[in-house]
Formats: structure tokens, sequence, C-alpha cells
């Protein structure tokens, strides 16, 4: 069975406060449900704001199970690019995962094909584990182009890849209209055929091959019981800790079958 990945972009909340208090949570649950390691299966990862990074860092210590992410790096290494933070720079801050191609930043941030492009291949070079986001609007999915969109968006992404350098990377299907306080969550028939789609490309090529979406408490097991899903990317319901175990023992039911 693949590894499962559970994971949670906290995207533009909580103070330092708040970080440290989620993060040293979730240590200490580790601690004292799993002797310090993962649930077994499960490839924990947490993906903070910029600011939160170092902090993060040092509560989870250097050797945690838990993968520390950033929402966004740039694709140069270092230069006149004002706003901007590298993927060195991030991997210096304790990353060890980059966020590539959140739809909200292909929405207002201008990021394009091309630019998800260079990030992947600027994560890979440095050694950190690329997530890349996909996903159709409302509008393609009505129009019936969903899973010919998104393997497009991977395929513009992933182009050029050796089978070692594409092993690294973890793909994630959001579909905009089921993400965040406006989206809808998908049904498990929805998402049935972008997965197949997906799957019979780059199941056993990547890393994880996950969903994220208006995923919850009740709809968490049955996504992850779709074909070809091996992994969740959640928001809103992991941004509270105990809303994140749940997911993590919900996942751990999965994995013990
Ligand atoms: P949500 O966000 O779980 O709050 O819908 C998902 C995402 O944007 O990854």
């Amino acid at each position: 069975m693949n590894t499962i990945w559970i994971g949670t972009s906290w995207k533009m909340t909580k103070t330092l406060a708040e970080g440290r208090e989620w993060a040293t949570g979730l240590r200490g649950h580790l601690e004292s449900a799993h002797d310090g390691r993962a649930p077994a299966g499960i490839q924990p990862f947490i993906i903070p704001s910029f600011t939160a990074t170092t902090t993060v860092r040092g509560i989870l210590g250097e050797d945690s199970p838990v993968l520390l992410g950033v929402q966004n790096a740039h694709w140069e290494d270092a230069g006149a690019w004002t706003g901007e933070v590298s993927v060195p720079q991030a991997k210096d801050a304790g990353a060890q995962l980059v966020e590539i191609g959140h739809s909200e930043r292909r929405e207002h941030f201008g990021e394009t094909v091309e630019t998800t492009r260079l990030k992947v291949a600027a994560a890979l070079r440095h050694g950190l584990t690329p997530l890349l986001c996909i996903g159709e609007s409302a509008e393609v999915k009505e129009a019936g182009g969903s899973s010919a969109f998104i393997l497009d968006q991977a395929a513009g992404a992933l182009e050029g890849l050796s089978a070692d350098e594409l092993s690294r990377v973890v793909i994630a299907y959001e579909p905009i209209w089921a993400i965040g306080e406006k989206g809808r969550p998908a049904t498990i028939e929805e998402l049935i055929e972008p997965f197949a789609a997906l799957g019979a490309e780059y199941t056993g090529r990547v890393a994880g091959l996950l969903y994220g979406g208006s995923v919850n408490l009740d709809n968490a097991a049955d996504l992850l019981g779709i074909e070809h899903v091996n992994g969740l990317f959640v928001g809103r319901t992991a941004w509270k800790l105990e809303g994140y175990l749940e997911l993590l023992r919900i996942a751990a039911a999965h994995v013990a079958g």
C-alpha cells in the first residue's frame, strides 16, 4: 500500500502564537501516541505562512516525521525579486516541501503553467519536494473538460523531468469549485473520472496523488477510498489541531483497512 499523505496549508492564517500552539500540540500527540513517529503508513505535512516556518521547524525539531513546507517559492535562487522568497531561502528556514500552483495563486498572483514548471524545477534542484496543485474551474467542469484540463496543467508543469525527478513530485488535484468558503464539497462520483485520468498517467510515477477541496471529517474516509487517491490536502478542517488529528486517525483506519 502506498503511503497516505495528510497535509494542511494554513494559507494566510495564524499568528506565531497560534502556530506555536498548533505545532506544539501535534508534536505532543505524535510523542504520546506514536513514540514521536508518524502514524504507520502516513506522511504528515504542514505548510504554515513564511513567517512561521522557522518557529514551526524549531518546535517540530530537525528530525521530525512531519514534513514542513512553504506555500510558494520563486524559481530563481536569489536576486532582485522584491517580495519573493527563493527555494534556498525556504530550505534555510527549515522547509522540505514547496507548494506550487495553488488555484488562489493562479487566480490572484499570476501563476501560470510556465511559472509552475520553473518552480517545480527549482524545488527539485535544491532537494525539496514539489507539491504541485492542479484543478479546473466550474466552467471547464460544466463543459466536460475536467480531465483534459488537469492533465494539461500537470504535463506543462512536469515537462522534461526525468523519471527520478518525477518520482519526487507530489500532485494535489484540487478542483477550484470545491475549494474554500465559496466551494462546495465534490461528490465521490465526480472525482472518479479525474482520478482515473490522473492515475493512468501518474500512479506509480510520482510520490503521491492527493485530493484537496472542502475535505472534512465526514467525507475524508470516502475520499481516501477513491482509486488512485493516496492522500488529502486540507485547508479549513485542519486549521484547528483537533481537526487535523482526526484526519490522521481517519487515515490510520484507512491504512489498517
Ligand atoms: P479547503 O482548502 O479545505 O479549506 O477547501 C483546500 C485547499 O485550498 O487546499
